[in-house]
C-alpha cells in the first residue's frame, strides 16, 4: 500500500518521522532524557568497534563510526563486508562488532559476521527484519523499527539505521564515562526532537527540490561534497542519485576537491555541497568557493545560520531548520533522498525497481 503516493520510495520518504518516533521510543526514555540500549554487549570494556555492512548501511556505519569516537572515545574500524571478510584485520577478541542490515540477509555482511564470531568477538545485528540470519546469528540484536522497506533505493532504513547508532554510540559514552550526565540529556533532548523537524522539513522543501530536479536531470555528472558526518552523507547523495537516475554521481570528502576531482568541474557540472553551519562550516564553504571559481554551479544544502553566512551566489540554496550537530545527517539526508526521488521520476525511471538491483543481495 503506497498510502496515496506514487511510488513506495516516496511513501517510505514521508513516512521519516513516524518511524524514526518509534525507534527513538524503543532506545530513549524521552521524560528522563536517556538511553537504554542494555544488551550483551559490554561498551565500557570493549577497546574497540568495528562495523561492517555494503552499500547504504555501510554509509551508516561511517556516520557511526564519527559518533562513537568523538562521544564515547572508541575507536572504530569499518569496512565495507566485501572487503573486511577477506581482509585478515587483526581484531582484538575483547572488541565488540556491529553489522548493519536492513534485509538482515546480505551474503558479504553475513560472512563478516561469522567471521568476527569465529574470532571471539560479541556482534550485535542492527537490522530491519528481525527474523532474519544475520538477527538470528548475532549475540545482540538492535532492531531499527523502520517497517517494510519496499523500495530498492534505501530510505527510511537509513535513517533509523542512524537514529539506532546514535543512541548506541550515545549509551557507550555513558557507559565509559566519556561524556557527562548534561550532556546526555542534551543528546538525546535532540533526538526526542527530531521527528518532529523531519516533519517540518518533508511539509516545506519539495517544491524547492522538483525545481531544482529539473535541472539536475539534464546533467551527466553529479558532486556531492561534504565534511565531518556530511562525508558519508555526500557518498549517500552520489550513490541514491546513480542508483535511481542513473546519472554518474561521486560524493567526496570537501577537502579531497584538490587532490584530484576539481579537474571535472566546469560550468556542466553541479555541485552539491552540504553544510550545516557546524565546526566545518568555514572551511567547507572555502572549497565550495574553490568549485564556484572553477565555473561549478553550486547547489547549497545548509541551514538558517549558514544560509546567513554564506555569501557566495550559488545556483540554488536549501535551507533546513538549524539543529544540534548529533542529529544534522538525519535531517540533511532528507533533501537528498527528494532530490534523487523527483530527477529520477521527471526523467522517467522506474524508481521503486531501478534496473539492475535487487532490494537484498543474498550472493556474493
Ligand atoms: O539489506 P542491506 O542493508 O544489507 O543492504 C545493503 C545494500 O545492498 C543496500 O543498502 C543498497 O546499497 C541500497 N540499494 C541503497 O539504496
Amino acid at each position: 500500500d503506497k498510502r496515496n503516493h506514487r511510488h513506495f520510495m516516496k511513501k517510505e520518504i514521508y513516512e521519516q518521522p513516524e518511524v524514526i518516533a518509534r525507534a527513538l521510543g524503543h532506545y530513549i526514555n524521552i521524560e528522563g532524557n536517556s538511553v537504554d540500549t542494555a544488551s550483551c554487549i559490554d561498551f565500557a570494556s570493549v577497546p574497540s568497534v568495528a562495523i561492517s555492512a555494503c552499500g547504504t548501511a555501510y554509509l551508516a556505519g561511517l556516520i557511526a563510526k564519527y559518533w562513537f569516537e568523538r562521544y564515547a572515545r572508541l575507536p572504530v574500524e569499518i569496512d565495507v563486508a566485501s572487503e573486511f571478510r577477506y581482509r585478515e584485520i587483526p581484531l582484538p577478541p575483547q572488541s565488540a562488532a556491529l553489522f548493519i542490515s536492513q534485509s538482515g540477509e546480505t551474503a558479504d555482511t553475513l560472512a563478516s559476521l561469522r567471521y568476527c564470531k569465529e574470532r571471539g568477538l560479541k556482534t550485535g545485528a542492527v537490522v530491519n527484519t528481525r527474523e532474519s540470519t544475520i538477527a538470528r546469528e548475532a549475540d545482540a540484536v538492535f532492531p531499527i523499527l523502520a517497517g517494510p522497506e519496499i523500495g530498492v533505493a534505501s530510505t527510511k532504513a537509513f535513517t533509523c539505521q542512524l537514529a539506532v547508532l546514535a543512541t548506541l554510540a550515545i549509551s557507550a559514552a555513558k557507559a565509559r564515562g566519556t561524556v557527562t550526565e548534561d550532556e546526555v540529556k542534551a543528546l538525546v533532548g535532540s533526538l526526542a526532537e527530531m521527528p518532529c523537524i523531519m516533519g517540518r522539513v518533508l511539509n516545506s522543501i519539495q517544491p524547492d527540490i522538483e525545481l531544482l530536479s529539473r535541472e539536475l536531470a539534464k546533467c551527466r555528472d553529479v558532486l556531492y561534497l561534504g565534511r565531518g558526518t556530511s562525508f558519508p552523507l555526500a557518498m549517500e547523495g552520489a550513490l541514491k542519485l546513480k542508483e535511481i537516475s542513473y546519472i554518474h554521481a561521486e560524493g567526496y570528502a570537501a577537502g579531497e576537491l584538490k587532490h584530484g576531482p576539481i579537474a571535472l568541474i566546469d560550468e556542466n557540472m553541479p555541485v552539491i555541497v552540504i553544510a550545516p553551519h557546524d565546526r566545518f562550516f568555514n572551511k567547507t564553504v572555502s572549497n565550495m568557493e574553490e568549485a564556484a571559481a572553477r565555473g561549478g554551479r553550486i547547489i547549497l544544502i545548509t541551514d538558517e545560520k549558514g544560509a546567513a553566512a554564506s555569501k557566495l551566489d550559488t545556483m540554488h540554496t536549501i535551507v533546513l531548520p538549524a539543529v544540534d550537530e548529533i542529529i544534522a545527517p538525519m535531517i540533511f539526508s532528507l533533501p537528498i533522498q527528494l532530490l534523487a526521488y523527483h530527477t529520477a521520476v521527471f526523467m522517467g525511471k522506474d524508481v521503486d525497481q531501478p534496473r539492475n538491483l535487487a532490494k537484498s543481495v543474498t550472493v556474493e
